[in-house]
C-alpha cells in the first residue's frame, strides 16, 4: 500500500501547517514539568504542530519546551508551527495587541504561525487564574471588529496567519461578508470525531478557501467518549495493525483536514504520531464515518446566552 504523502496542510497565508498537530490543554491541573516533559517527546517523535493558547494558562511551560529543544538542536524555531489563540477578555479591538504580545513573551517567540480568536463571544476581563466558571458577557465588542485588530497583527509580522475557532457556519459568513475584510481566515479549528463529523461546517469552511484543524478527535479530555474503544475502529483497525486511536486520527487526515491530540504518556505520544504507514480504504472510512451520532462534547456553558454563543 502506498504510503500518505501529503503530511502538510496549504494555508491561505501561503504558509504551511502540518496535518498532526499536538495540543497542550490540559484541564487536569499536572504540574508543570510533566507538560514540559509531553511537549519534548512530541517534539522528539516528529509532532511539529503545536497549538496553545492563553487561556490553557500553560504557555510558559510550553514555551520552555520549545525553547529547549531548540537548545538541544532537535528543531529549529522554522520547522516548528505553534498556534496560539485569543481569548474573549481580550475581544475588544484595543486589546488584541496586548494579548498577542503576551503570548509571545510567555511562549519566548518573535512570532506565531497562527492565531486564532478563541470563541466568537467577547467576555469582560477575567482573573489572571482564568478560574472563572461565569464570565460577564460584553455585549459591545463585535468580533468583526476584533478581526481587524487581528489583520493588523500579520502586518506587523507578529503574527503569520490568522484564525478562527468555534464560529458556526452563519458567524463565518457574517465575517466573510464584512465591508473591508483585508484578510480571509486561514483556518477554522472546530470540535471533530468520528462521533461528531461536523461535515456542513467543515464543508462551508473549506470551500470559503479555509483550512480546518479538528480538536477533541479522539472525544477529548474525558478519555471515556466511546472512541477510543469502539468496535467499529477497532475491528478496523485489525485489518491494518493499528489502534481505534490512529483509525480515528487516520481517518481525519484522509478527510482533508489536520488534527490535534493530546497525551501526557510517552507510549500515547509515540502511538498518535504511528500514522503515515497506512491508509483507510474508502470501504473503511465508510465504516468509521458510520458512527457519527452528532454528539458534540464541547459545550460552551460560560457563553450560554451571549448574542454571540455559537451553539
Ligand atoms: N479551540 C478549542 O476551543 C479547543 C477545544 C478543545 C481542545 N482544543 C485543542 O485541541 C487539543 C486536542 O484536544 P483534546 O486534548 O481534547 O484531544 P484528544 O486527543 O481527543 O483527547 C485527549 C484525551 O485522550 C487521551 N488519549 C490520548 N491518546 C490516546 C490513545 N492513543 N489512546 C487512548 N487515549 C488517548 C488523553 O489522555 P492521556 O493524557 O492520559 O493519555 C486525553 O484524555 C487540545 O489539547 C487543545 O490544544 C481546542
Amino acid at each position: 500500500m502506498e504510503k500518505y504523502t501529503p503530511t502538510t496542510l496549504s494555508l491561505n497565508s501561503g504558509f504551511s501547517m502540518p496535518l498532526v498537530g499536538f495540543g497542550t490543554y490540559n484541564k487536569l491541573q499536572v504540574n508543570d514539568q510533566v507538560l514540559i516533559d509531553a511537549m519534548k517527546t512530541a517534539i522528539d517523535v516528529g509532532f511539529r504542530h503545536l497549538d496553545a493558547a492563553w487561556y490553557y494558562n500553560n504557555e510558559t511551560d510550553v514555551g520552555q519546551a520549545i525553547k529547549e529543544k531548540i537548545e538541544d538542536k532537535t528543531v529549529t524555531r522554522e520547522e516548528l508551527f505553534v498556534t496560539s489563540k485569543l481569548w474573549s477578555n481580550f475581544m475588544a479591538p484595543e486589546r488584541v495587541e496586548e494579548a498577542v504580545r503576551i503570548s509571545l513573551k510567555d511562549l519566548g517567540l518573535t512570532y506565531l504561525d497562527l492565531y486564532l480568536v478563541h470563541w466568537p463571544t467577547p467576555t469582560e476581563d477575567c482573573p489572571d487564574d482564568r478560574s472563572f466558571s461565569s464570565p460577564v458577557h460584553d455585549n459591545k465588542t463585535d468580533y468583526l471588529d476584533t478581526w481587524k485588530a487581528m489583520e493588523k497583527l500579520v502586518e506587523k509580522g507578529l503574527v503569520r496567519s490568522i484564525g478562527i475557532s468555534n464560529f458556526n457556519i452563519s458567524q463565518v459568513e457574517r465575517l466573510l461578508n464584512m465591508e473591508g475584510l483585508k484578510i480571509k481566515p486561514s483556518n477554522h479549528q472546530i470540535e471533530i470525531h468520528p462521533m461528531f463529523n461536523n461535515n456542513d461546517l467543515i464543508k462551508y469552511s473549506q470551500s470559503n478557501g479555509m483550512s480546518v484543524t479538528a480538536y477533541c478527535p479522539l472525544g477529548g479530555m474525558s478519555g471515556n467518549s466511546g472512541i477510543v474503544n469502539n468496535p467499529t475502529l477497532e475491528a478496523v483497525g485489525k485489518k491494518y495493525g493499528k489502534s481505534a486511536a490512529q483509525v480515528a486520527l487516520r481517518w481525519g487526515i484522509q478527510r482533508g483536514y489536520a488534527v490535534l491530540t493530546k497525551s501526557l504518556r510517552e507510549e500515547r505520544i509515540k502511538h498518535n504520531f504511528q500514522l503515515w504507514d497506512f491508509e483507510l480504504s474508502g470501504e473503511d472510512m465508510e465504516a468509521v464515518s458510520s458512527i457519527n451520532s452528532d454528539n458534540r462534547l464541547v459545550v460552551p456553558n460560560m457563553f450560554k446566552g451571549h448574542r454571540f454563543c455559537p451553539f
